[in-house]
């Protein structure tokens, strides 16, 4: 496992290059979700892991300065996995002078946490596109607990023709149904507690749309019953996945979706589910492979 950290240092790359050079882009701060990211890239080919706390999608007074950094004890979760390089870069090698391109999202980043965190796309986007002309994968690897920023990338990736193949991997979850995040590590003992509410509410609304409700409110309404342990809630949202819009009445590819405020963290979760006259299956958001 190579320790890269200048674009200089990713020529060492190059003898890696075969045609499934896979990136797992993070921004550190590892747990066993990103794991589980790097294991099913590594089904792809030789793994590229960057870690690099992306200043731009951060929203001034969000938590940029307190966002957890330790690039050693990553390395250490990672050693056992044995990707081929570790790229974690500066600021100046992934931004220039700071004064360049900016990418600006598409349809999918309307609402939800491109409501509660404008510019935040924005920042993601254009951190993925310099990551990307950076390490030029084949492959690229999201998980899906970060469900909208996957729809969004998958869009820029169309939209521009990049080629680049994403994969979205499920979401890791602690054994109350938690999802792994780096920032569960703000919740004191008590708050960790109330922080497996989301899961109950999703939990809630999956289990009646598998006995055949297919209204949008009612299932909203199951989420927010279980939200009443979460501090504050952000939002409870239903969006229809191939058009992003918010329908009356759920069908097909459909996004179940929260964020809720626990003690200092803002916790995000969701389901995605595949709706049809027989039932509502858990499935993947992207098309491009990885949706099992
Ligand atoms: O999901 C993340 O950790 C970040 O948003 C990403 C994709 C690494 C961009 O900074």
């Amino acid at each position: 496992m190579k320790l890269l950290r200048t674009a200089e240092d990713l020529g060492t790359l190059d003898s890696l290059r075969d045609g499934n050079l896979t990136v797992v882009p993070t921004m550190g701060a590892l747990h066993e979700g990103h794991l589980s990211l790097v294991r099913a890239a590594a089904s792809h080919g030789p793994v590229v892991v960057t870690a690099f706390v992306n200043p731009t999608q951060f929203a001034p007074g969000e938590d940029y300065d307190a966002y957890p950094r330790d690039l050693q004890q990553d390395l250490d979760l990672l050693a056992p996995l044995a990707p081929a390089a570790v790229f974690a870069p500066d600021t100046a090698t992934v931004y220039g002078d700071g004064r360049g391109v900016t990418i600006q999202p598409g349809r999918y980043a309307e609402g939800l946490c491109g409501a509660d965190r404008p510019g935040h796309f924005a920042g993601v986007l254009t951190v993925v596109a310099r990551l990307f002309g950076l390490v030029r994968p084949d492959v690229a690897v999201f998980g899906r607990k970060d469900a909208q920023q996957c729809l969004v990338i998958g869009e820029m990736v169309a939209d521009l023709r990049l080629p680049v193949r994403l994969v979205d991997v499920p979401t890791v979850r602690e054994n109350d149904g938690l999802a792994m995040s780096s920032r569960n590590r703000y919740l004191d003992h008590a708050e960790r507690a109330r922080a497996a509410c989301l899961w109950r509410g999703l939990s809630a609304a999956r289990a009646l749309a598998q006995t055949g409700e297919r209204s949008a409110a009612r299932l909203r309404e199951a989420v927010a019953a279980a939200l009443a342990d979460a501090d504050e809630i952000e939002y409870i949202q239903v969006r229809s996945v191939g058009d992003w819009t918010a329908p009356d009445r759920v069908t097909g590819r459909t996004l179940l979706a929260v964020a809720a405020r626990v003690g200092p963290a803002r916790l995000i979760d969701n389901l995605v589910l595949d709706i049809t006259d027989d039932g509502a299956a858990p499935c993947g958001l992207l098309d491009h492979g990885g949706n099992a």
